[in-house]
C-alpha cells in the first residue's frame, strides 16, 4: 500500500509536527507500506521529500535535494499526490493519507476537508469533528449539552468589550486561564493571578487567535485518555496523569517535562478510571469523533470530572502521551499504525 505521511504546516505546531510525523514514519512497516513524504512549510508550501527522518527531525528537510514541488489534488479525476518531475506533472497513486500535522491548517478540519474532497482515506476526524474539536469554546458547549462538567468560560472576540469581558472572568475567582480559542501545545496560554495579568493575557492569546476563552481554574489534576476507533464501541486505553511541580503544563513543560511528569496509569480508583473512561467515551462520540482522539480531562478535589479539551492529532512522538498509552493497553507503536490506516481504509 502507498501511503502518504504528511507534516511541517502552516501552524505554530510546526515544528512538534515534525517530531511527531518522523516517528510516525519510523513506525511503519516497511514490509507492509511503501511511504511518500510531504513536508509542508511553515509558509504553507507543499513538497515530495525523500530524505531521512533525522533531517524531518532537525528541520533540514526543505533544503534536502530530493525535494520536489507535490500537491494533494482535489480532483477525484487525478487521484493522488501530483508531483512535478523535471518539467511535467505526473501523479503518485495514494491508497491512504496520515496527516500527522497539529494545530491550525492541519488539525483544524481544514486541511480534512480538502482530503474529503480528494476522496482518498485518510487517517483521524473528519472535517466537522476536527473544526470543533480544534475550537475550545464550541466544543465545551457541546459537551456541557452533553451533560458533562466543563469549566464556567467567558468568550472575548477581537474588538470586543475587554474590560467587560475581564469583570465577568474574575467573579470565577484568580487564577484563571486565558486561552486562544483554536491553538495547542499551550502557544498563546496565560494563566493570571490579577486583573492586570488577565487583560494582558487576552492581549497575548488574541496575538494568536480573534476567539479567546477565559476559563475558570480547577483544582486538581489533569488526566488524558487515549481513544481509537469509530463506530459505537472505539477502543478506550489506559488513562494517564500529569504531575505538575507548580505552574501549569505549558509549552516548556510538555517538551521538557523539566519539573512535571507524565503518570502511567494515572493513580485514580477503580470506580473512578472507569468513569473518566465512559466519559471520555461520551465526548468522543459527542464531538463526532473517528479514527483517534486524546481526550484531556481534570479531576477535581472531590473527585469530579470536568472536561478540559479534545485533541484529534495528538502528539506522536515515540515517548509521547497517546502512543504510551496505547502501548500500555497492548497496542504497540506499529500495531497501531496498522490499525489506523485499517480504519481509515474501511
Ligand atoms: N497539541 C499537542 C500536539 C498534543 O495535544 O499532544
Ligand atoms: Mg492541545
Amino acid at each position: 500500500q502507498n501511503i502518504a505521511v504528511l507534516f511541517g504546516g502552516q501552524s505554530t505546531e510546526y515544528g512538534v509536527s515534525l517530531q511527531s510525523a518522523a516517528s510516525v514514519i519510523d513506525h511503519l512497516d516497511r514490509s507492509k507500506y511503501a511511504v511518500i513524504m510531504i513536508g509542508i512549510t511553515r509558509e504553507g508550501a507543499w513538497f515530495r521529500y525523500n530524505g531521512s527522518t533525522d533531517e524531518i527531525r532537525n528541520d533540514r528537510w526543505h533544503s534536502h535535494a530530493s525535494r520536489i514541488p507535490a500537491f494533494l489534488s482535489p480532483s477525484r479525476s487525478i487521484a493522488g499526490i501530483v508531483e512535478l518531475a523535471g518539467t511535467e506533472y505526473r501523479t503518485v497513486p495514494v491508497d491512504a493519507i496520515i496527516p500527522v500535522l497539529h494545530g491550525r491548517n492541519g488539525e483544524d478540519g481544514t486541511l480534512q476537508g480538502l482530503l474529503e474532497l480528494s476522496g482518498i482515506p485518510f487517517v483521524g476526524c473528519d472535517t466537522l469533528s476536527s473544526a470543533i474539536c480544534m475550537d475550545k469554546a464550541i466544543a465545551s458547549s457541546l459537551v456541557r449539552a452533553a451533560g458533562i462538567e466543563t469549566a464556567a468560560t467567558v468568550t472575548v472576540w477581537e474588538g470586543g468589550d475587554m474590560e467587560a469581558a475581564a469583570v465577568e472572568a474574575a467573579k470565577f475567582g484568580f487564577p484563571l486561564y486565558v486561552k486562544p480559542s483554536r491553538s495547542g501545545s499551550s502557544f498563546g496560554i496565560t494563566k493570571a493571578y490579577n486583573r492586570s495579568e488577565l487583560l494582558a493575557g487576552i492581549r497575548e492569546a488574541l496575538a494568536h487567535d480573534k476567539k479567546v476563552v477565559i476559563e475558570q481554574n480547577i483544582d486538581g489534576f489533569e488526566v488524558g485518555c487515549a481513544v481509537l476507533g469509530g463506530g459505537d464501541e472505539p477502543f478506550i486505553a489506559e488513562i494517564d496523569e500529569i504531575e505538575l511541580a507548580g505552574g501549569f503544563f505549558d509549552y516548556d513543560e510538555k517538551y521538557s517535562l523539566r519539573t512535571s511528569q507524565i503518570v502511567l496509569p494515572a493513580r485514580l480508583d477503580t470506580g473512578l478510571a472507569d468513569q473518566v473512561k465512559a466519559a471520555a467515551r461520551l465526548i468522543y462520540k459527542t464531538l463526532g469523533c473517528t479514527g483517534l482522539a486524546r481526550v484531556d480531562m481534570f479531576i477535581a478535589q472531590d473527585g469530579r470530572i470536568v472536561f478540559n479539551e479534545v485533541n484529534t492529532m495528538p502528539g506522536f512522538t515515540a515517548s509521547s502521551r497517546y502512543p504510551n498509552m496505547m502501548c500500555h493497553s497492548g497496542v504497540t507503536y506499529p500495531q497501531l499504525m496498522d490499525r489506523l490506516i485499517e480504519l481509515a481504509i474501511a
